[in-house]
């Protein structure tokens, strides 16, 4: 089997691994237990969140643990929106963001009244930090954005963004979940209050993530006991948020070179495909280890199932359900609902642990599958 579905998720590092069954054979005590078991649980937890804390350079005591970035996109935007309503009804996103934002929003829109923009892409595709700016009022609150698209790899202005609303009210959330570990994630630098993250999609295990939150209060979504300093109770997912706190780690320290590895594996893929009829979904600076192409006239679902018989593992990009495939919301908010184009499209995801034969061999069985 060839894996290159790495934006969905990629497999865990077998040094993760270690250091997850270890934290489990060793320490299981509760880190709210007083006695020396939970004094131990409770260290191992403050060092993973040191560690994620120093890798996005900020104060570990701005990192809570969630279960995943789908988790940290409700907690930044319901949590924040809930507790700041005095300062205004009006939330601004954008039209290709994860579900776990669109949703989120469309939930404060239905049950509690917010008004939503969702700015669309320009005619290429892309989203301009004016459009942004353009859709702000004197009321918006909140502005969330992705930092990457998770089907096109694109890459939003989130520096633009952070910029222009240093001189608004609004506060900013910036989805990082598909740059998390690939390129330096500094808040600071982009003057984001909230960032989201993931700790499956940089080898780490999955339902286990962070948010990172500037010094600003939010509303917990689960309320309880006193872990994480009220932002978020429940016994800490501890086995889980030291393997991401290790996976992150290895991903900052090998980042440059994991990047160029990517970049060459898309280019190889390019050179090795140039014989066929494709276009690309590309809509200007995207992130390497995305890359979302079409076969004119040939249906994706047939494609992905040819493939997975041949024993390739890629997507579409887009929601699948009861195991059919959604049409793209992204595609769709540039090409529009009706186009064809929103059957055609194939997401190859890499990872720095693909290797060139693996591309020869994607490449090959493509070109079968496409006969
Ligand atoms: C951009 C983006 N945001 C959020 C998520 C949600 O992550 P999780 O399913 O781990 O909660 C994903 C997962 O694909 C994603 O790609």
């Amino acid at each position: 089997m060839i894996y290159l579905d790495n934006a969905a998720t990629t497999p865990v590092l077998p040094e993760v691994v270690e250091v997850m069954s270890d934290t489990l054979l060793t320490t299981f005590g509760n880190p709210s237990s007083i006695h020396s078991y939970g004094r131990v649980a409770f260290q191992t937890v403050r060092q993973s969140r040191e560690a994620i804390a120093q890798a996005l350079q900020v104060s570990a005591r701005q990192i809570t643990f969630t279960s995943g970035a789908s988790e940290s996109n409700n907690t930044a935007i319901i949590g924040y929106a809930l507790a700041h309503r005095k300062l205004g009804n009006h939330i601004v996103t954008t039209a290709i963001e994860h579900p776990s934002v669109i949703n989120t929003v469309q939930y404060l829109h239905d049950r509690h009244g917010f008004d939503i923009t969702f700015v669309q892409p320009e005619p290429d595709g892309s989203v301009s930090a004016d459009s942004i700016k353009n859709a702000l009022r004197p009321d918006t609150i909140l502005v969330s954005m992705m930092w990457s698209n998770n089907e096109t790899g694109q890459l939003l202005p989130v520096s633009e963004v952070g910029e222009i609303l240093s001189h608004h009210q609004a506060v900013f959330h910036v989805d990082a979940t598909q740059v998390m570990g690939k390129i330096p994630v500094h808040p600071l630098e982009i003057k984001a209050d909230f960032v989201s993250a993931s700790g499956h999609k940089f080898h780490g295990p999955k339902g286990v993530g962070f948010l990172y939150h500037a010094d600003l209060l939010f509303d917990p979504l689960i309320h309880g006991g006193e872990q994480e300093e009220k932002r978020r109770a429940g016994t800490e997912n501890l086995h889980s948020l030291v393997g991401m706190a290790k996976a992150l780690q290895i991903s900052v320290a090998h980042m440059r070179e994991n990047y160029e590895k990517v970049e060459q594996l898309k280019t190889h893929l390019f050179e090795q495909i140039s014989d066929l009829t494709f276009y690309k979904n590309e809509f200007g600076k995207s992130m390497p280890h995305v890359v979302n192409l079409a076969f004119p006239e040939q249906n994706h679902d047939l494609l992905l199932t040819k493939l997975d018989l041949a024993g390739i593992a890629i997507s579409t990009g887009s929601a699948c359900t009861a195991g059919t495939i959604e049409p793209s919301h992204v595609l769709a908010s540039i090409y529009g609902e009706s186009s064809p184009k929103l059957k055609e499209n194939i997401r190859i995801s890499f990872s720095e642990l693909n290797t060139i034969d693996e591309i020869d061999e994607f490449a090959i069985k493509l070109k079968n599958a496409l006969k």
